[in-house]
């Protein structure tokens, strides 16, 4: 049976959440493999909204299994939070929640020295401490969900750690220096509450794939905020692409079966760095008001602009895409002209692939296509063949640009309201 790993084509933010509830349906696991509490997945279900950050969103279906991997950082206290706030609505978490062993925690001074180091990065981080996280798991120094179960190895790890980030917050960040004891004795309180959700979630996964179920890989973030792949420096520190599944699960490639990227039908991107479509005046805002573009995690306003192909070609490439789907096109509906940027202008050269260069990147003029708006709602349409022609045309255009199909189109919030050409557990081609 096939498994697909859903992932963000653009700077985060493109409904993830969303798709993979109406794909979770026909999934047996839903597994994250990067990232951490910096991720806001928003799952509408009967007009009640949940707005997810560690936990999968395939929790929401009764019953599916739900895993967290090795390639994901954790905050405990946010992941308490999280499940408590989802048991208090009734959603079963304690028999089908995994955890990895080897995921990496979240420790408080990652959370200052996120926020601290910012005044000199300025790249907009979530300030949750996921780049400082993932800077020791490297450094080999870090503290993984394992060690929360050993109480002795974690206060020497802890002790070790606390030795190096106290000199570091007295003498560089002019920070208060934090109690070793008071951290202790609130993790060894978390470890009560999640420890009976530790596992070794790769073993775990592999024994799903033998039994054949259908497996579903939910990425965070999306391809230009990847560590490797994206804008750096503006990025996040994991690998959000489609590869990080295996890495971040401990599966190999011969078992994924298929990558469905999912974009906007706009673009918009939270935080610094680069964004060549950018629009900065009244169509940005109305864009932004529009799609309700507020960040999910932490409330900032979005920076809002027209569809890029040039980014949206270059994550089906990175990841191996089969199709897309494409969210929120119903906030383009009142347009009477829509662009797409097909290549980008800079000192007289054209690019139609994407360049790594920042100074390409930040300074470049977009090259636009323009086509006419369908003016009319789109919002609720099930299917395919009721959209109004003009709004059928820009799909088939994008298709035509970005080289794949676009298989999910999704016209609001709304579970139900989604057009399904192809869904992937059933119509992708097996490897
Ligand atoms: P989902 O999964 C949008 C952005 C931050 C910042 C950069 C680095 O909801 O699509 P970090 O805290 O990760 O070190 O911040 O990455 N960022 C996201 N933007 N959606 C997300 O997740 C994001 N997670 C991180 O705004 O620019
Ligand atoms: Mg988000």
């Amino acid at each position: 049976m096939p498994n697909i790993v859903v992932v963000g084509a653009q700077w985060g933010d493109e409904g993830k959440g969303k798709i993979i509830d109406i794909l979770a349906k026909d999934a047996d696991v839903v597994a994250r493999y990067q990232g951490g509490h910096n991720a806001g997945h928003t799952v509408v279900v009967n007009d009640e909204e949940y707005i997810l950050h560690l936990i999968p969103s395939g929790i929401i279906h009764p019953g599916k299994i739900c895993m967290i991997g090795n390639g994901v950082v954790i905050d405990p206290e946010a992941l308490i939070g999280e499940i408590e706030g989802l048991k208090s609505r009734g959603i079963a978490i304690d028999n089908n929640l995994f955890i990895s062993k080897n995921s990496h925690l979240i420790m408080p001074y990652h959370c200052i020295i996120d926020k601290e180091s910012e005044r000199s990065k300025s790249i907009g981080t979530t300030g949750r401490g996921i780049g400082p996280a993932y800077v020791d798991k490297v450094a080999r120094t870090g503290i993984r969900m394992s060690d929360l179960l050993d109480p002795q190895l974690f206060r020497e790890k802890l002790e070790l750690n606390l030795s190096n980030m106290n000199y570091l917050l007295y003498n560089v960040y002019k920070s208060e220096q934090l109690d070793l004891e008071e951290i202790y004795s609130k993790y060894m309180g978390y470890a009560k509450k999640i420890g009976k959700y530790i596992t070794d979630v790769s073993i775990l996964i592999n024994k799903y794939i033998e039994e054949n179920s259908n497996i579903l890989f939910e990425g965070a973030q999306g391809t230009l905020l990847d560590i490797d792949h994206g804008t750096y420096p503006y990025v996040t520190s994991s690998n959000a692409i489609a590869g990080g599944a295996c890495t971040g699960l401990g599966i190999g490639p011969t078992k994924i079966d298929g990558v469905l990227g999912v974009s906007k039908a706009y673009t918009t991107r939270v935080g610094s760095g680069p964004f060549p479509t950018e629009l900065k005046d009244k169509l940005g805002n109305d864009l932004r008001s529009k799609g309700r573009e507020y960040g999910a995690t932490t409330g900032r306003p979005r920076r809002c602009g027209w569809l890029d192909v040039v980014v949206v070609r270059y994550s089906v490439i990175i990841n191996g895409m089969s199709g897309i789907a494409l969210t929120k096109l119903d906030i383009l509906d009142e347009y009477p002209n829509i662009k797409i940027c097909v290549g980008y202008k800079y000192k007289g050269n054209i690019y139609n692939e994407m360049p790594h260069e920042s100074s390409v990147l930040w300074n470049c003029e977009p090259v636009y296509e323009e086509i006419e708006g369908w003016q009319e709602s789109t919002a609720g349409i099930k299917r395919f063949d009721s959209l109004p022609d003009k709004a059928k045309a820009y799909i088939e255009r994008i298709e035509d640009l970005i080289g794949v199909s676009i298989d999910i189109i999704s016209t609001s919030q709304k579970r139900e309201d989604t057009i399904i050409k192809q869904n992937p557990f059933k119509d992708y081609l097996l490897v």
